[in-house]
């Protein structure tokens, strides 16, 4: 193991749950203290700590605050994305549980920074014990004078509430995430104009998931040099990492960004489950791509996870061992999206189907040559073809294994 755990949103002594004197009491506050004071100095602050967006992403969180600080408006919306519904991420559930008060207190940072002002904690309604916490912990907010202080400061009336999602995956992309709160069905909307510019009720509206504004708060309060020393040489900060599948320890960790795949692994997850050999993971949940046995070295920090054609994703991390046919784990995943399709865009709908059709039939080794060239194409033509990304993301999935697992698919085809 190289490196120290180094716990900041996961401390123990911070999740007090939604019980906001303890928060207080125990470091809390600290950070909202000095946006309050020198409100024009955080989103420098949040650009120096490197922060990035920890929805999927990894956008610089200050550049996406820039777009909607550029907007001139009486109104605009901050969504805070607690929607998480992809399979193997279960982290924002976990802060919005324990520690809802950070998640809040960055979102009252981010409202000092950007000019926000109608706070939105949107949450998958199937996490009751995170909803539950949530909305005790708003009303509490409600009456601190920490709130009136941000609101004097603002300027104008300051609303924070909790809304409830569809609890459906497509809910957490941003445009559908609007279309929810203004009361309809989760259909994402065609962009531009983006929710920047033109989001709830047409006013500007930033979208942060979750983990980014609780990291926000002790940035803000530690400065970004000390948010620099979190993390494994050159990278910053920490990363909670969703873990699971056939490790010993699944579960949620904390670590210092940098931190290598082989230690989240086989030290904090405990290695292999007995008897099983390591074969892949699901780097960044389903929606991502594959790191193998080659790649368990690799700094899992942004930029090194990306030298090797992947992304960190949310953090969710799929261990599979030598026996789990890679097919039928692509093949399951590609379901959920063809599942989780909202149906809007042809490509998107029917081509999600058909991967799914001919991967099955491979799997099943009723497949041919030509029919894993029928993947290879669709691989190539779906990117970019849908209203959001989720279309994107199952492609990403397929085309990680093709390039990961060519041998394997080939051992499945009748005419191999
Ligand atoms: C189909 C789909 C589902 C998504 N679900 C979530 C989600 O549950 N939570 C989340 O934070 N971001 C989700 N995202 C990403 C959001 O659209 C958005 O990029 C993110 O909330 C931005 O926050 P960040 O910049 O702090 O990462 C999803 C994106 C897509 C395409
Ligand atoms: S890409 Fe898929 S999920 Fe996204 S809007 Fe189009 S049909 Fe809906």
């Amino acid at each position: 193991m190289t490196n120290q755990l180094n716990q900041v949103l996961l401390r123990q002594e911070i999740q007090v749950g939604a019980n906001l004197d303890a928060w207080l009491a125990n470091g809390g506050g600290a950070g909202l203290q000095n946006a309050l004071e020198a409100p024009e100095a955080i989103v420098k602050t949040i650009e120096a700590a490197d922060l990035r967006g920890m929805g999927g992403a990894g956008f610089p969180t200050f550049r996406k605050w820039q777009f909607v600080m550029a907007e001139q408006a009486e109104d605009k919306y901050l969504i805070c994305n607690g929607n998480e519904d992809e399979p193997g991420t279960f982290k924002d559930r976990l802060l919005l549980e324990k520690t809802p008060h950070q998640i809040i207190e960055g979102a009252l940072i981010t409202a000092l920074a950007t000019g926000v002002n109608h706070l939105i904690l949107y949450i998958n309604p199937h996490q009751n014990k995170a909803v539950e916490a949530a909305r005790q912990a708003v009303a509490q907010w409600h009456v601190h004078p920490l709130f009136t202080a941000v609101a004097e400061a603002l300027g104008r009336p300051l609303t924070l509430r909790v809304f409830l999602s569809s609890g459906l995956y497509i809910g957490g992309e941003e445009t559908a995430a609007i279309s929810s709160i203004e009361g309809g069905f989760p259909f994402p909307k065609q962009k531009p104009p983006y929710p920047a510019q033109h989001g709830i009720h047409g006013q500007p509206t930033l979208i942060n998931n979750v983990e980014t504004l609780a990291h926000v708060t002790h940035i803000v309060n530690h400065g970004p040099e000390w948010y620099h020393d979190l993390g494994v040489g050159q990278a910053h900060g920490t990363k909670i990492y969703s873990l699971s599948g056939d490790v010993l320890r699944p579960g949620v960790y904390e670590l210092p960004m940098g931190t290598s795949l082989r230690d989240l692994v086989f030290e904090y997850g405990g290695g292999m489950l007995a008897g099983k050999e390591f074969k892949a993971v699901f780097t960044g949940g389903p929606s991502n791509t594959l790191l193998t046995k080659e790649d368990l070295d690799v700094a899992l920090d942004w930029d090194s996870v990306r030298a090797r054609r992947s992304r960190l994703g949310t953090g969710a991390m799929i261990v599979i061992s030598v026996g789990t046919g890679i097919v039928k784990r692509v093949t399951e995943y590609i379901d959920f999206f063809a599942d989780s399709s909202c149906g809007q865009c042809p490509p998107c709908k029917i081509g999600t189907r058909q991967i799914s059709k001919v991967l099955r039939k491979i799997d099943t080794g009723r497949g041919r040559r030509a029919e894993l060239d029928h993947l290879y194409n669709l691989g190539k033509l779906l990117p970019g073809s849908g209203r959001c990304a989720l279309v994107d993301g199952a492609v990403t999935v397929l085309n990680s294994s093709l390039d990961k697992f060519m041998a394997e698919y080939e051992a499945h085809l009748i005419d191999r």
